[in-house]
């Protein structure tokens, strides 16, 4: 019999976060893997140039997207700075896939930014995991390699919220011109023929992409009980999906996984972008280099703040070093890290940025709110037949070839209101509760105080209600074999209405963002979610995985009323990696931070390119709707702006051409150590921090 610590252990494929401190990071550097290493591309802070056309601000999934596409046009001079190693002193905890699982990179520094929510009071007044990839590729070199793509009426949603009167903007994201991003940035393998006979997915190659960077397949072998999911979920009312990638994801399937199938390794953003590239003199990529600031020019153009230089350093207390911007900064740090640099860059809502101490820029309230997650909870089981984790602990030679290494925990659903609620009656009755509700929450859940913000919180929560909520997937359903001895099956919240926000106490870097997700605060989420336990358990019930399962361990079967579900729910949740919002798409006078064309609003010439500035949530995990967007952004990059104004509501604003936005001659700072600005700012000190502490707590009321 498993003791509980196992079981915890291994309750992870989504949960990942318990594995935090499973595994020291001890890796040879005898891996080190010359081949994928294009020296010429990776320079040190002090072989940089002074200045570059293009800025980018972090390295992850979308960082380097921007970086091979800029860096294509010998002409373009491109930099990436990147907070995190490259990765290369870590190979097979990047590159295996079950190193997910049983190796992870996660919860360990420096791969890990090991960020922690505030106290969270709707989920047990934790401080709960935020893990974010460090490394070179982000947050796509830790994680769990699911490829799923969002559904149509979400991403029309999108493009609603984002130009109510401006077709071209709406055009720029809507769904059909999404879908084709989604294709391109993918080379789809299908499954091998056992693999299909075992799990029975389904699929259409229509829907999908041949000549795109990254690789998308399904693992090289399927652990048999994989071939339980699909029926037993039919059992339960829960069809399977002919094909989840065209816009409609309802129902069950095996998810696509990020892998190359020459060598059942991860495909990532850098495998994937820039491992392939020759060495090309005109992109210099400088890892741990942590940016802690934009700087401005002095004079406006057009009534806006122009980026001239950009200031890093390589660990706290360390020099300011600086570089100048020719054209742009592109905002590329995630969802928790580029609100946090616009932040310290005075970029924000006033009373934060008083409030820290940063001198405000450029008055944007949006900045950091609008914070929205998925959260995921699993419902475990032992099981006496073969598991992934089983066949992992044998340690036989199968247990040690790249095929089993391979595997993903692939089998999901998406579940709609219907059938988790059982029924359209009681469905329709749940939502309209929801939607009578917009304006009280409007009024008592946004956690800002500025009015823009409150009517963007209206906007989102009445454009969920009326169009995602109705046929979307409220609930991701997800079929857990990684642990021995036993199951778990997980529910994921895919379109919570509890929204908070991620802001900064301290003008440095080197302090964490406070992150404050409100999770659970709106209590439509903690209904669906003990719905969704419910379904899990009628889905266990089912032949053939009943006869897989024992005794139900996690919550156990004593946790049976809607009541003592939602208080185990609220002790039991956690991430499930999927954060966003902090810099919303969204008109400006409903509090957004970019328009239409990613540009930051008050800014000539700063983008934010990255899971940040979503809108709305997906029901999906958030790699391919972020590639997809920085594909679309850097065709926006170099061919111009899609639309005037992008975002405003009010489209009276000027065109501003893309070269140009950025030039600027006066005002940036020299290339070199500690600039004036950089001085002038200063740093902080833990004693001034704790100064501050009474304020923060008037912050949080
Ligand atoms: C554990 C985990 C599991 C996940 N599983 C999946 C999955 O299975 N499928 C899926 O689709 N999605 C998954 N995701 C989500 C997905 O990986 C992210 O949504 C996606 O990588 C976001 O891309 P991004 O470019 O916005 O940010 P990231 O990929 O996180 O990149 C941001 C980069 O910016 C750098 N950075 C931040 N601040 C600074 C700074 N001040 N200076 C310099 N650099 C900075 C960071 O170090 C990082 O490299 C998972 C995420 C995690 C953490
Ligand atoms: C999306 O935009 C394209 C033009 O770019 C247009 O042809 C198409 O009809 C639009 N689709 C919808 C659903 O509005
Ligand atoms: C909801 O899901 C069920 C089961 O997957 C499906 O039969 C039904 O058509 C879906 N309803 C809507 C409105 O999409
Ligand atoms: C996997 O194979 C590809 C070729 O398809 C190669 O470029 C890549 O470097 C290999 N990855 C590893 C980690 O060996
Ligand atoms: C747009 O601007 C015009 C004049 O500049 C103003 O009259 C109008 O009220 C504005 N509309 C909105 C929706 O803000």
């Amino acid at each position: 019999m498993l003791s509980l610590g196992t079981l915890v252990f291994c309750i992870s494929s989504v949960s990942l976060s318990h594995l935090v401190h499973a595994t020291p990071v001890h890796e040879p550097h005898s891996h080190f893997n010359r081949h994928a290493f294009h020296k010429r591309n990776y320079v040190t802070p002090d072989q940089r140039s002074s200045s570059y056309d293009y800025v980018i601000v972090g390295g992850g999934l979308a960082g380097l997207v921007l970086a091979a596409r800029l860096s294509d046009d010998s002409s373009k001079t491109v930099l990436v700075l990147e907070a995190g190693p490259n990765g290369d002193a870590v190979p097979t905890k990047i590159n295996v896939p079950s190193s997910t699982y049983y190796d992870s990179l996660l919860g360990v520094a420096p791969y890990d930014w090991v960020y922690t929510t505030v106290p969270q009071p709707n989920a047990g007044n934790r401080n709960m995991a935020q893990p974010r990839g460090k490394v070179l590729g982000g947050s796509s070199a830790v994680n769990g390699m699911y490829l799923v793509r969002p559904a149509q009426v979400e991403v029309d949603a999108w493009s609603s919220l984002i130009a109510p009167n401006d077709k071209t903007a709406a055009e720029t994201w809507n769904w059909s011109n999404f879908f084709t991003a989604l294709k391109n940035i993918e080379t789809f393998t299908p499954p091998l023929p056992d693999v299909q006979s075992v799990a029975g997915m389904k699929y259409d190659a229509a829907s999908h992409g041949t000549t795109g960077k990254v690789h998308a397949t399904y693992p090289a072998y399927m652990v048999p009980i994989s071939s339980t999911w699909l029926p037993s979920l039919e059992g339960a009312g829960i069809a399977t999906s002919p094909d989840s990638y065209s816009g409609n994801n309802i129902g069950g399937m095996f998810a696509l996984s990020a892998e190359n199938p020459s060598n059942w390794t991860r495909s990532y953003s850098k495998s994937a972008y820039i491992d392939t590239l020759p060495p090309r003199p005109n992109l210099h990529i400088i890892t741990d280099a942590t940016v802690e600031r934009i700087v401005f020019a002095d004079n406006l153009v057009a009534g806006d703040r122009v980026a001239s230089a950009v200031e890093f350093s390589t660990g706290p207390g360390t020099p300011v070093l600086s570089v100048n911007v020719n054209k742009e900064a592109l905002l590329c740090g995630g969802a928790y890290g580029s609100p946090h640099v616009l932040l310290l860059s005075g970029v924000g809502p006033k009373d934060v940025l008083d409030g820290a101490k940063v001198t405000v820029q450029n008055e944007l309230p949006g900045v950091g709110q609008h914070l929205s997650d998925h959260l995921s909870a699993g419902v475990a089981f032992t099981s006496n037949v073969d598991t992934q984790g089983t066949i992992k602990s044998s340690g036989s030679v199968f247990s040690q070839s790249a095929e089993f290494n391979s595997f993903i925990n692939s089998g999901i659903a998406y579940v709609n209101g219907s059938r988790l609620f059982d029924g359209d009656a009681s469905f329709s009755t749940f939502l309209s509760s929801i939607s009578s509700a917009v304006d009280s929450s409007a009024a008592s859940l946004v956690p800002s105080q500025y009015d823009p913000v409150v009517q963007g919180y209206k906007a989102v929560y009445q454009t969920i209600a009326s169009s995602s909520y109705p046929t979307t997937g409220l609930i991701e359903i997800l079929f857990s074999i990684n642990s021995a001895g036993a199951v778990s099956i997980q529910v994921g919240l895919q379109q919570p209405f509890s929204r908070g926000r991620v802001y900064i106490t301290s003008p440095s870097v080197y302090d964490a963002p406070a992150i404050d997700p409100q999770y659970f605060t709106h209590p439509a989420d903690v209904t669906v979610m003990r719905q969704a336990v419910r379904l899990v358990r009628l889905i266990a019930q089912q032949s053939p995985l009943k006869d897989a399962l024992g005794e139900e361990l996690k919550p156990g079967t004593a946790v049976s009323s809607d009541e003592d579900i939602e208080n185990w729910l609220r002790g039991a949740v956690g991430t499930e990696y999927h954060p966003s919002g902090g810099c919303s798409m969204l008109p400006k006078d409903k509090g957004g931070v970019v328009d239409a064309n990613l540009k930051v609003y008050g800014l000539s010439n700063v983008r934010v390119v990255d899971s940040s500035v979503f809108p709305v949530t997906f029901s999906a995990h958030l790699m391919t709707p972020t590639y997809a967007l920085a594909e679309k952004a850097v065709d926006i990059i170099l061919n111009g702006n899609t639309t005037p104004s992008g975002g405003s509501s009010n489209s009276s604003t000027s065109t501003t051409g893309n070269d140009k936005t950025g030039s600027t001659s006066s005002g940036a700072s020299d290339s070199g150590t500690s600039s004036k600005t950089g001085a002038a700012m200063g740093r902080v000190s833990a004693s001034w921090l704790a100064l501050f502490v009474p304020f923060l707590a008037a912050l949080l009321m």
